[in-house]
């Protein structure tokens, strides 16, 4: 029931976290909560600490000052577990499309039998049906991609992370990215995806953080952000303009 109950919730909130460099904080961010139904896309220019961010929430890193709370608990192991994140340019093994998902199933102690079937459910999902026993390596840009998102879902995660994943890709692979992307949302995953196109948290948020110079400089419903943002670095970055 517990666990029930916390996987209703889902509640991740970064309190006073601080990264720091030379005495300088690179991440600044004072009270930032995730509960809602999502996805929530993070915007903001380059440098910003859109990935600092992001790898705290995941606990890759160690703040400096402050803390990730997950369902009221500070970040932990076995919140971790039901994480997953996806990277600007996945890491593949180098083996076959399924070689690689069944890697990660098989740390999942799952048996051989459902394994094979939860490889075809994810290749489907994918729309890497025909890529099976090709080498991931030799994947285009855009199947790479969608195979490090199944490598992701394969984990079952609450919640996916996803920095930038179709930064590097044309409208056709980021549409079907987008597409796996919503349909992970609206069976249950929290999304917590960094970007840097608009269109896309357009496209996909439900709420939105903009994020300069390593602060959160404006969080909420992404229509209000996007469409009457409440702050001028929002403002201006909206606008195209140069944020420095
Ligand atoms: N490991 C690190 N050591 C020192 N500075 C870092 C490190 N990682 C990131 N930074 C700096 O922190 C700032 C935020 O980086 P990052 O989160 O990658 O920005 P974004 O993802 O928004 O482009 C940048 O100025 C970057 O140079
Ligand atoms: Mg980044």
């Amino acid at each position: 029931m517990r666990d029930l109950v916390s996987d209703m919730t889902n509640c991740l909130r970064a309190r006073d976290l601080q990264v720091r460099s030379n005495g300088k904080a690179l991440l600044d961010v004072h009270d930032l909560t995730l509960d809602g139904p999502g996805p929530t896309l993070i915007l903001g220019p380059n440098g910003a600490g859109k990935s600092l961010l992001l790898r705290c929430l995941h606990g890759l890193i160690s703040p400096d000052r402050g803390q990730v709370v997950q369902d009221g608990t500070p970040l932990n192991a076995y919140h971790k577990a039901r994480q997953a994140m996806v990277f600007q340019r996945p890491v593949l093994l180098r083996r076959s499309v399924a070689a690689n998902l069944d890697f990660v199933l098989k740390r999942q102690n799952m048996s051989r039998t459902g394994r094979k079937d939860r490889i075809v459910e994810l290749l489907t999902e994918g729309g890497l049906e025909d890529k099976s026993r090709q080498s991931a390596r030799s994947l285009s840009g855009g199947e790479a991609q969608r195979l490090a998102i199944l490598r992701a879902l394969a984990l079952n995660p609450e919640t996916l992370f996803l920095d930038e994943p179709t930064s590097a890709l044309d409208p056709s692979a980021t549409q079907m990215i987008e597409r796996m992307v919503l349909r992970a949302s609206s069976r249950g995953v929290r999304i917590v995806m960094v970007t840097h196109d608009i269109g896309q948290a357009r496209r996909l948020a439900a709420d939105v953080v903009m994020m300069q110079g390593g602060h959160v400089v404006e969080h909420g419903p992404a229509k209000q952000v996007l469409d009457v943002p409440g702050s001028e670095a929002s403002r201006r970055y909206l606008a195209g303009g140069l944020v420095t």
